[in-house]
């Protein structure tokens, strides 16, 4: 199987075919998709909502994040696998910041990090670039910042943030960022963005006209509940085979209808 790399997304950009991207927390999860077909793999900090039950993404940490990763690079063959930076261990200072990086890459294994926002982190983002760690940046609804905006509404509505939103892609560009992702933000300034920039530009809630688009896994499975924003395409109800797969079994148990002694030793 040929590995995809940022030159083949790149390339992929370039030839209109869109990126596809999920997350991933564990080795099982990233074997299904991986061998489904999936480009890149996100080990999003959803993790901390996701695996850990957080409310938010904020208390995860570094050693957490290179658990999931490492699960997941285990189980990988073919997609790029890309590691969130957590919060709290790149925003403070750079070198604290390629730490971080370097520590991801060298234990986990895996192929790139994501940081989220733009010119407040520039020099974090160029010194971990300028040690040959790929960076994919995050623009628009930057959920570690939940505290600052307040709510998880949609983002750069306003002409002023609309503006700066645009000027921090063309930033990342320059700084050499392989990627952008762009969170919830109106889909005309998504298309804006994809168009001015050269790299790819992969939305969550960001319309078409970008170069791929990513959900977290257990939302478009249907295993998480109660999240249903419009930009989230449901794509199974995993929540409802499960429930009755357990509900089977505890009703086999208690009838005594398992184990046969097909299934005895
Ligand atoms: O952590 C995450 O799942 C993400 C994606 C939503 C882009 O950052
Ligand atoms: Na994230």
């Amino acid at each position: 199987i040929k590995r995809i790399t940022t030159h083949i997304l790149q390339e992929m950009k370039l030839r209109g075919e869109k990126i596809s991207m999920l997350t991933a927390y564990d080795f099982s999860m990233a074997g299904i998709i991986d061998a489904a077909g999936i480009d890149i793999i996100l080990v999003g900090d959803s993790a901390s909502n996701v695996m850990a039950g957080y409310e938010t993404t904020l208390p995860i940490t570094l050693d957490q994040m290179i658990y999931h990763a490492t699960s997941v690079v285990r189980a990988v063959k073919r997609a790029f696998v890309v590691v969130d930076i957590p919060f709290g261990s790149y925003q403070g200072n750079s070198s604290e910041a390629l730490r971080s990086a370097i520590r991801i890459m060298k234990e986990s294994g895996a192929h790139a990090i994501k940081v989220e926002g733009g010119a407040e982190i520039k020099e974090s983002v160029t010194r971990i670039l300028s040690a040959g760690v790929p960076v994919m940046g995050h623009l628009g609804l930057t959920p570690q910042s939940i505290y600052k905006f307040g709510t998880y509404t949609v983002r750069a509505r306003e002409e002023a943030e609309a503006k700066k939103l645009l000027e921090d892609a063309k930033l990342l560009e320059e700084c050499g960022c392989f990627a952008i992702v762009l969170e919830k933000i109106p889909a005309s300034l998504a298309k804006l963005v994809a168009e001015s920039v050269q790299i790819p530009v992969i939305g969550i809630g960001a319309g078409p006209d970008v170069d791929g688009q990513v959900l977290v896994v257990h939302d478009m499975l249907g295993i998480t509940q109660e999240f249903k924003p419009r930009f989230l395409r449901q794509y199974a109800d995993l929540r409802s085979i499960m429930t009755k797969a357990v509900q089977d079994y505890i009703d086999d148990v208690k009838a005594k209808d398992f184990p046969k002694d097909s299934e005895s030793y």
